[in-house]
C-alpha cells in the first residue's frame, strides 16, 4: 500500500463505477479517506465503500442527481456531514469525474438530451467546484475528466464532443487564479475506456474500430485513468498545472 494521499480526503464525482470507482480505489489504495458520489445506484457507490474499507481504507457515499438544480449544494451539505465526523471543514482534492455520453444521431438530437449532456457534464462540473474552491486546503487539487473529444470531435456524440472543451477552458482558467494558494487544477482527456459508458468497445467490430484508433493496440480499462489522476493527485506532479493530458493509447496522434 502506498502513502502518498495519506492524511488526505478527496472527493470523487461518478465513483460508483467505471473511470470513478477505479480513481477512488486508487486514491484510498494511496492513504486518502474517499468521498465516493453518485447519482442514481447507492448500491454501487455502498460497494465501493465496502470494498475500499475491507482493504483498511476509509471511504463515504454522498448522493446528489446531477440534473437537478442546487446538486451541487446537496453534495456538499452531505461532504460537510462526512468532514465533520471526521473533525474536518475542509478536504484536499476534488475530482469532477461524473459524466454522460448519451449516442444520438446529430439530426435527432432533441433539446431534453442537449440539455441533459450540458447539466451534468458541464453546469454541475462548474458548481461543484465553485462550492468546492472555499473548502479546499491550499496545496489543494482539482482533476477534472475531460475526454480526447475535446480534440477529435466524433459524429453521433456532437453534444458530448461540445460538452467537453469547456471543462478544458475551466482547468486554465482556475489553474491561473489558484496557483497563488499553490492549488494545481488540471484535467485528464480519456480516449476509449471499457465501461458501461463504451458498450460498443464489447463487440468484434467496435474492439477493432478502437484498435485501429490507437498506436497502442489494446482496449483501455478504467486503472489507465486512475493511475495518472492518482499522480496528479500526489506530491510527484506538484509544477503541473493547467493542463489537459491525454491518457488515450496514442488516439489523437493516429487520426
Ligand atoms: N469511458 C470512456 O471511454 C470515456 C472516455 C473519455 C472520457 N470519459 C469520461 O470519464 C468520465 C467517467 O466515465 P465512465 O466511462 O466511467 O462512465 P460510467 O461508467 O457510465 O459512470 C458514470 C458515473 O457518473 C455518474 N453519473 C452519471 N450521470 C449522473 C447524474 N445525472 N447524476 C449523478 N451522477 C451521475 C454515475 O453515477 P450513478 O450510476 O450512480 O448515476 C457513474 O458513477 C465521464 O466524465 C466521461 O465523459 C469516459
Amino acid at each position: 500500500m502506498s502513502t502518498t494521499l495519506a492524511g488526505k480526503i478527496a472527493l470523487v464525482t461518478g465513483a460508483s463505477r467505471g473511470i470513478g470507482r477505479a480513481i477512488a480505489e486508487r486514491f484510498a489504495a494511496d492513504g486518502a479517506v474517499v468521498g465516493v458520489h453518485y447519482g442514481r445506484n447507492p448500491q454501487a457507490a455502498d460497494e465501493v465503500v465496502a470494498a475500499i474499507k475491507a482493504k483498511g481504507g476509509d471511504a463515504f457515499a454522498v448522493a446528489a442527481e446531477l440534473t437537478e438544480s442546487g446538486a451541487a449544494a446537496k453534495l456538499f451539505a452531505q461532504v460537510d456531514a462526512e468532514l465533520a465526523k471526521r473533525g474536518k471543514k475542509t478536504f484536499d482534492i476534488l475530482v469532477n469525474n461524473a459524466g454522460v455520453a448519451p449516442f444520438v444521431p446529430f439530426a435527432d438530437t432533441t433539446e431534453e438530451q442537449f440539455d441533459y449532456v450540458f447539466n451534468v457534464n458541464v453546469k454541475s462540473l462548474f458548481f461543484i467546484t465553485q462550492a468546492a474552491i472555499p473548502r479546499l486546503n491550499d496545496g489543494g487539487r482539482i482533476i477534472s475528466t475531460s475526454s480526447v473529444v475535446s480534440r477529435l470531435p466524433f459524429p453521433g456524440v456532437e453534444v458530448y464532443s461540445m460538452s467537453k472543451p469547456p471543462v478544458d477552458n475551466l482547468t486554465k482558467a482556475l489553474a491561473k487564479s489558484l496557483g497563488e494558494r499553490g492549488i494545481t487544477v488540471n484535467a485528464v482527456a480519456p480516449g476509449v475506456i471499457e465501461t458501461d459508458m463504451t458498450g460498443f468497445v464489447k463487440s468484434d467490430e467496435g474492439t477493432q474500430q478502437t484498435l485501429n484508433m490507437q498506436a497502442l493496440k489494446q482496449i483501455g480499462q478504467a486503472p489507465e485513468i486512475a493511475d495518472v489522476v492518482a499522480f496528479l493527485a500526489g506530491p510527484d506532479a506538484r509544477w503541473i498545472t493547467g493542463q489537459t493530458i491525454e491518457v488515450s493509447g496514442g488516439t489523437v496522434i493516429t487520426l
